[in-house]
């Protein structure tokens, strides 16, 4: 993603680059500076194990595990599910697939079979097409991931008859959520994070996102799975020593930040509005935002990003002419409503 002029720290821009640039809550910082540690590399971190505990059982899981990003959750998933040589089926705008920097690549000798995502999801048909296409000179698929939500198509949640019809086209093959927003996806359906990930092998979410945690994210999975898991996490350099000082505001983010977040997705809402307004021909209908991501195309990304920015309002791009407005915790009615009036002069 491009990254706009980035401002000093309680500057007074309205920062809608992304939700990961919130910051964590006074109650956070409590929990942070009281926590109780211990070394995780031998399992001795309390508030890392709580953490981990915690997560597991939100998301029906048998074991969990606390690693510094979203990526290495995604890159661990990958190393221990797939082996090298294979094909990872994911939709092809997937953080996976775009934003890692090739790193299922480089980390884990897979190939990325990319599909269709247009609507957010991916077809069970084009995963049945592709395990067939193994028994015609193709290579062989080895695990099937998908978003949820789907950041590139506006933060769309994947429906539970979606999540079940691609893990039954995957047949055996291991499934990977990449559940970076899973609770935007729980607030906005009202399905539990639980039955999101029960057909699933792996699911992780990240808490330095909307839920306003400074660092980390957590993978979950079946036992013998996780224990790989904490294998391939010290390959990857994460595994982390007195890290309870950092998983106390995990812990925060999930008991107090998960149901704000349907504040976010009523404000970009009210974004989309004020977007499709001003370019109708934007491609951003304001009924299609479930969650908290306004996406939508314009001939100069740089003058509207400008334009934006001397109004004091920070937004950025994914991709070429696409821009993104992310709502979250750090930005209140005031902010949103600069925001619109800046949106109604832009060029
Ligand atoms: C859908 C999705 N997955 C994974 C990630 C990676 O998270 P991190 O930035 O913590 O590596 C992101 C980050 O924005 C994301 O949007």
């Amino acid at each position: 993603m491009a990254p706009a002029t980035a401002p000093t720290g309680g500057s007074g821009f309205v920062d809608l680059r992304s939700d990961t640039v919130t910051r964590p809550t006074p109650e956070m910082r409590r929990a942070m500076a009281e926590a109780e540690v211990g070394d995780d590399g031998y399992g001795d971190d309390p508030t890392v194990n709580k953490l981990e505990e915690t997560y597991a059982q939100r998301v029906g899981k048998p074991a969990a595990m606390y690693v510094p990003s979203g990526t290495m959750a995604n890159q661990v998933a990958l190393r221990v599910l797939c082996p090298p040589g294979r094909l990872a089926i994911a939709g092809r705008r997937q953080h996976v697939v775009i934003y890692e920097a090739a790193a299922v690549a480089a980390n884990a000798g897979i190939q990325i079979h990319p599909v269709d995502d247009t609507d957010g999801t991916i077809a069970a048909a084009d995963i049945t097409w592709a395990i067939e296409a193994a028994s015609h000179h193709y290579p062989e698929p080895g695990i099937v991931c998908i978003e949820q939500t789907h950041m590139p198509s506006g933060g769309v949640p994947w429906s539970l008859d979606a999540v079940e019809a691609v893990v039954a086209a995957a047949g055996g093959l291991p499934v990977h959520m990449d559940g970076a927003r899973l609770f935007n996806a729980e607030v906005v359906t009202g399905v539990d994070a639980a039955r999101f990930a029960a057909p699933v092998t792996t699911v992780m979410s990240c808490l330095s996102k909307g839920l306003c945690a400074p660092v980390g994210s957590v993978l979950a999975g079946p036992a013998d799975v996780m224990e790989q898991a904490r294998v391939e996490r010290l390959r990857l350099g994460g595994a982390m020593r007195q890290a309870g000082v950092i998983a106390a505001a995990g812990l925060v983010a999930l008991s107090t930040m998960v149901d704000r977040l349907a504040e976010d997705h009523l404000r970009a809402r009210r974004l989309a509005r004020a977007v499709a307004d001003r370019w109708p021909e934007a491609g951003c209908d304001p009924d299609s935002v479930p969650t908290n991501m306004v996406i939508f195309t314009h001939r100069s990304t740089d003058a509207v990003i400008d334009h934006l920015h001397g109004e004091g309002i920070l937004a950025g791009t994914i991709a070429p002419g696409v821009l993104r407005l992310v709502t979250h915790h750090d930005v209140d009615d005031a902010g949103l409503e600069r925001a619109v009036k800046a949106l109604a002069s832009a060029p």
